[in-house]
């Protein structure tokens, strides 16, 4: 992608379906059996269409009208996960939970590590072992199954990981008798899974204290639900709008949902009102006052906001400092913004950013899809002309990100 940088942003942008929403939720579908699941507000992106193709190798039908999708489930599944879409994403291991609840067995391809860390799926598995799965690891793909039900009992996360809380909640929806999970996740796409999973006749309740408590049933019915919005792209364009001084409203977003960055960026300075389902930022005289982020499990800080706010202090006053506490290795972009004339520099896992008084455009590489969107919001702000590369990244989780930009006066272009 090529930007012209420098150029304040004006309009309204709606916000697409949540990636990390959609992917759990459209994996409910191997709970059933002759059924079907109906979901809205699918976004229209790589990983949803991996997902999908994943959904369909395994049997399932899919049909797509504009973005709303409907899984047709077949009386039998097939239980093998076909290595190349394994390996495209990590999210191809939330499959593992309700195969192996609906089949009593499953054979899926270790999914590999990316640029953010080794992400191993070590909880995923311990927790459906505790459930009364056998499981084998060769050649890198893990083989489970159970003699006849997996069985309900209760579970403790050492993390709340979000992949291993989706898996377990899936994989206790057609277990004999009751799960409860402890220190489970608590993003919102976990809220959004309850509900589907809900939809189609499982009761699930989630508590306030971290855990959720899962009744086994016989057989899941058919059901429609909706996704939520994605409050990371939502996040994205906030930021974006802030680092271009422009005045840009945010459309069809759970502000409460991204209450940490709403909190970080009031610290800063920065000028916005939170209407019922929007977000408006102003334009502002002054430059963001410098703070200091360290990202948490929700609802702390997100991980996956972080590289997009580090894109936004490099033009702060002032030194900040983001600690990434998730994952092991999230600031590949630095080194990428440090082209464009940020001053940031890691040392473990804190990045110290020194603010700049402008960002200068430069030629960059995306190392993963947040990082991209660092990039891209960076080259909007900077002097004269960004170019992107590696936009294969982005376009796994930002849908139309060129057009939305356009929409609200950026001057943006892809290029072969
Ligand atoms: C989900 O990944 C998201 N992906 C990630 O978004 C997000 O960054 C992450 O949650 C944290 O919010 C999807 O929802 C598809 P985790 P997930 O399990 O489930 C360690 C994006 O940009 N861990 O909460 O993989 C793990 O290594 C992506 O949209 C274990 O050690 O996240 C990591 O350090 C990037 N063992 C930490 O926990 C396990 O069994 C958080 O992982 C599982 C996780």
């Amino acid at each position: 992608m090529k930007i012209r940088g420098g150029i304040p942003l004006k309009g309204t942008i709606k916000t697409q379906g949540a990636k990390n929403a959609a992917l759990p939720v459209m994996a409910v579908c191997l709970l059933l059996r002759g059924e079907t699941l109906t979901l809205d507000n699918v976004p229209d992106l790589y990983d949803i269409n991996t997902m999908k193709e994943l959904l369909e190798t395994l049997g399932i039908d899919v049909e797509v009208t504009g973005s709303t999708m409907d899984f047709h489930a077949p009386e039998e599944l097939k239980w093998e996960a076909p290595d190349n879409l394994v390996r495209k994403m990590r999210a191809s291991s939330l499959v593992l939970g309700p195969l192996l609840a609906n089949c009593g067995k499953v054979s899926l391809p270790l999914p590999g590590g990316c640029s953010i860390g080794s992400r191993p799926i070590d909880l995923h598995l311990k927790g459906l072992k505790q459930m009364g799965a056998e499981i084998e690891i060769q050649n890198g793909v893990v083989h489970a199954s159970v003699k006849g039900k997996l069985r309900g009992r209760r579970i403790y996360l050492d993390f709340p990981s979000v992949g291993a809380t989706e898996n377990l909640m899936m994989a206790a929806s057609l277990a004999q008798g009751e799960t409860i999970i402890e220190n489970i996740a608590r993003e919102p796409e976990i809220d959004n899974l309850a509900a589907v999973l809900r939809c189609v006749g499982v009761p699930v309740e989630l508590e306030g204290t971290g855990g959720v408590r899962i009744q086994g049933i016989e057989k899941a019915h058919s059901g429609h639900e909706r996704v939520i919005p994605d409050r990371i792209e939502a996040c994205t364009y906030i930021l974006a709008a802030v680092m271009t001084n422009g005045h840009v409203k945010v459309e069809d977003l759970v502000p409460s949902h991204i209450d940490a960055i709403l909190a970080k960026l009031e610290e800063s300075g920065a000028k916005f009102a939170v209407h019922q389902n929007t977000v408006e930022i102003f334009p502002s005289k002054k430059k963001l006052h410098p703070v200091s982020v360290k990202t948490m499990p929700y609802p702390g800080f997100p991980t996956d906001s972080q590289p997009q706010m580090a894109a936004a202090l490099s033009i702060a006053r002032g030194v900040s400092t983001i600690e990434e506490s998730v994952f092991q290795a999230r600031f590949l972009y630095a080194q990428e913004l440090n082209r464009m004339g940020a001053d940031i520099q890691i040392s473990r896992d804190v990045a110290i950013i020194r603010g700049v008084e402008k960002l200068q455009g430069a030629s960059v590489k995306a190392s993963d899809l947040r990082a991209g969107a660092a990039l891209i919001i960076a080259g909007l702000a900077a002097e004269g002309e960004t170019t992107v590369d590696d936009m294969v990244h982005v376009w796994r989780g930002y849908e139309a990100i060129d057009k939305k930009l356009r929409s609200i006066g950026a001057d943006v272009e892809l290029v072969s």
